[in-house]
């Protein structure tokens, strides 16, 4: 498959086109960035990391009964992806109450939650990704309700299997950030799946392994993300 022009760049990840509709090339740079794109710094082999913990992730998924976009590795930092419609809705699910669910609610932080919190929010940097429910999401025809719901079901699935995934490595899945897309008419998971976008915290000790590592100027970060990798076997 060829690689064409770049048809979209976000924060962290471009977007390619290929010689076939269907297909697009999902590229991983360096650049790492917070608070809406306020801090942005380049961490040197985050995108190969994220590359290919992501690959590893949705194939696991996939091999579990998610569907992904996920097609194949091309290289170090680019995968090729289905050519989706991406819904602008992020889905995230919280086992423990930390980030902006306490700034939110008040609630302590290292809560545990059960059972899990589920939480809309419209992807809009300049609204800076307001809360959204269901009746928003339909209203203002973001998804159909029936999509709506199967995104609601795969990120409660994607949380039964990663929840397991990451314990058996000594981890905890704090809470994470899925975004899903429509392709023939179908919902796949999208985007990426990668410390960037959830929080894990060390089981014994709750030392941080994710991106809070950047927020907080905790330093370590991509040494942090490389230990993910390793504990449960992704191939660098
Ligand atoms: O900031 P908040 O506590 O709402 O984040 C919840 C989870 O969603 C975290 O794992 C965070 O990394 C992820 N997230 C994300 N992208 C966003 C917002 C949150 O990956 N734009």
């Amino acid at each position: 498959m060829e690689k064409k022009q770049e048809l979209y760049s976000g924060k962290a990840k471009s977007v390619f086109a290929t010689d076939n509709d269907d297909f697009v090339v999902l590229s991983f740079r360096d650049d790492t960035s917070a608070f809406d794109g306020e801090k942005v710094e380049q961490l040197s082999r985050k995108g190969e990391i994220n590359n290919k913990f992501n690959a590893f992730i949705m194939q696991y998924l996939a091999d579990n009964g998610v569907p992904t976009h996920f097609e194949s590795l091309i290289n170090d930092t680019e995968s090729v992806v289905k050519n989706m419609a991406m819904i602008p809705v992020e889905c995230v699910v919280r086992n423990v109450a930390t980030g902006s669910l306490v700034r939110r609610l008040g609630v302590e932080d290292g809560m545990e939650l059960n059972p899990p919190v589920f939480e809309f929010f419209l992807k809009n940097d300049a609204l800076h990704d307001p809360m959204v429910n269901e009746f928003h999401i339909e209203t203002f025809g973001w998804a159909k309700a029936g999509d709506v719901s199967k995104m609601k079901d795969l990120t409660f699935k994607v949380n039964t299997l990663l929840k397991q995934l990451f314990a058996d490595a000594g981890m905890v899945l704090v809470d994470y950030k899925l975004e899903f897309g429509l392709f023939n008419g179908e919902v796949y998971l999208g985007d990426e799946f990668s410390p960037d976008g959830c929080r894990l915290w060390d089981a014994q000790t709750r030392k941080k392994l994710d991106k809070d590592r950047f927020r907080q100027g905790l330093g370590g970060v991509i040494e942090a993300y490389e230990e993910v990798a390793r504990r449960i076997g992704v191939p660098l």
